[in-house]
């Protein structure tokens, strides 16, 4: 089975009719090609994408398990550059604790410098216990947050979907779960990660802690219409998610995405609290196609979703601006109890690598070929002990990053 995990799942195709030649070709045409991630207007953005020869991609390992993780996607990078001529060149930099031990910042200029000028980058894991203890604004969070922020990586795409091989990972009955495919849409840059003022404040004698959550009628278009054009482009069932009964930011978030249903009218809007969401998450999870929710409920029901799956270990995200330059970056933590032992899944970062093909270097193919050689090492039976179901010893994070060079090289 060869479908274009992560893509867009061609349109007008139902469930459990995934496989197949010809969703393979239209899931390599992705649907974020043709949209405009503009601001603003439309038409301003990705059309006039430079292409350049030598495409730069900034890996930032990080903390944790990432080190171990992204050591096994950059052997599939090298495995890809062979097999398809790819030209692209790596670097490496800086980021999170790692980087807070070494400059004390989280985000030091260089790599910030060094992300500018990238034209992707590849991300691990940040954070772990370590850096507890360390203040506010220079714990290893902050070093990922500010990264997002200064690079307008406002659209977050994180799939959900279960693999066939995993079918018994997942903590819900197979029928459940069995061939769920959905995407959450999280906007990225904004909400009440960022909003103004924050902080924590002495008031008559005690601590008051305060965010605010903002979103401009601007921001709610922006990512508003990447989700329309993602759910287009695959079943068209776009749920928004809200908690306009309770919060104004949220009652302007329904409407904005209600008037820009007008420009989509292939797409069925729906929309939901988000408690109702998260209920119907682990009830129904089916039902849903795409999710578009903002920065802090994405956070919550991307975890969720990715749980359905039973194997947080194996999923990828990508996170755009309006030019779809993208850091990409599993969407497992940094595990720090199991750093270092070489047993992590490498899967969710190489599979990230394959989006990182798709969405910012325009290599659909290539994306294909990472995802089908993952699903090759799983076929053969590969599983580290995160994924493995029948006891025993699970594969260690490089065997199963050389199974996945093999497939490719098969
Ligand atoms: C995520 C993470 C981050 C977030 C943390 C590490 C700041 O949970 O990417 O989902 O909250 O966005
Ligand atoms: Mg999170």
């Amino acid at each position: 089975m060869q479908r274009p995990f992560y893509s867009v799942p061609s349109p007008l195709v139902g469930e459990g009719q995934g496989e197949g030649e010809e969703v393979r070709e239209r899931g390599g045409q992705c649907g974020l090609r043709s949209v405009s991630l503009s601001h603003k207007g439309r038409g301003t953005g990705s059309f006039l994408y430079v292409e350049r020869e030598m495409k730069k991609i900034l890996v930032l390992p990080g903390d944790g398990i990432g080190p171990e993780i992204v050591t096994e996607a950059e052997k599939v990078l090298e495995a890809v550059r062979e097999r398809f001529g790819l030209e692209v060149e790596t670097e490496r930099g800086l980021v999170g604790g790692a980087a807070y031990d070494e400059t004390g910042e989280p985000l030091p200029e260089t790599t910030l410098q060094q992300a500018r000028e990238a034209d992707a980058i590849l991300f691990g894991s940040i954070g772990g216990p370590k850096w507890d203890a360390v203040e506010r604004d220079k714990r290893p969070e902050r070093g990922l947050l500010r990264l997002r922020s200064e690079l307008g990586l406002f659209a977050n795409l994180r799939p959900a979907m279960l693999f066939p091989q995993l079918a018994d990972a997942s903590s819900l009955r197979p029928e459940v779960v069995s061939g769920l495919d959905i995407l959450i849409v999280r906007e990225l840059t904004g909400g009440i990660y960022f909003g103004q003022p924050r902080g924590i404040r002495e008031e008559n004698g005690e601590r008051v802690g305060f965010n605010t959550d903002v979103y401009s009628e601007s921001e709610i278009r922006r990512i508003g219409h990447v989700a329309f054009e993602l759910a287009s482009a695959r079943n068209g069932r776009l749920c928004s998610v809200d908690k306009a009964n309770v919060m104004e930011v949220t009652e302007l978030w329904k409407e904005v995405m209600t008037e820009l249903a007008a420009d989509y009218p292939r797409v069925e809007l729906s929309h939901m609290y988000v408690d109702n969401a998260a209920m119907q998450l682990v009830r129904a999870p089916k039902q849903f196609d795409v999710i578009v929710t903002g920065n802090l409920f994405g956070d919550i029901l991307s975890d969720e979703a990715a749980m359905l799956t039973g194997s947080i270990g194996m999923l990828p995200s990508a996170s755009l601006d309006e030019q779809r330059k993208g850091l990409y970056e599993p969407c497992h933590g940094s595990a720090p109890d199991i750093a270092g032992q070489g047993i992590a899944n490498p899967l969710a970062t190489i599979l990230s690598l394959a989006m990182m093909m798709r969405y910012s270097l325009d290599r659909g193919d290539v994306a294909e070929a990472i995802e089908a050689a993952v699903e090759r090492a799983l076929d053969q039976g590969w599983r580290t002990a995160d994924i493995a179901t029948g006891g025993g010893r699970g594969a260690s994070t490089g065997e199963m990053g050389d199974a996945v060079v093999a497939a490719l090289r098969e």
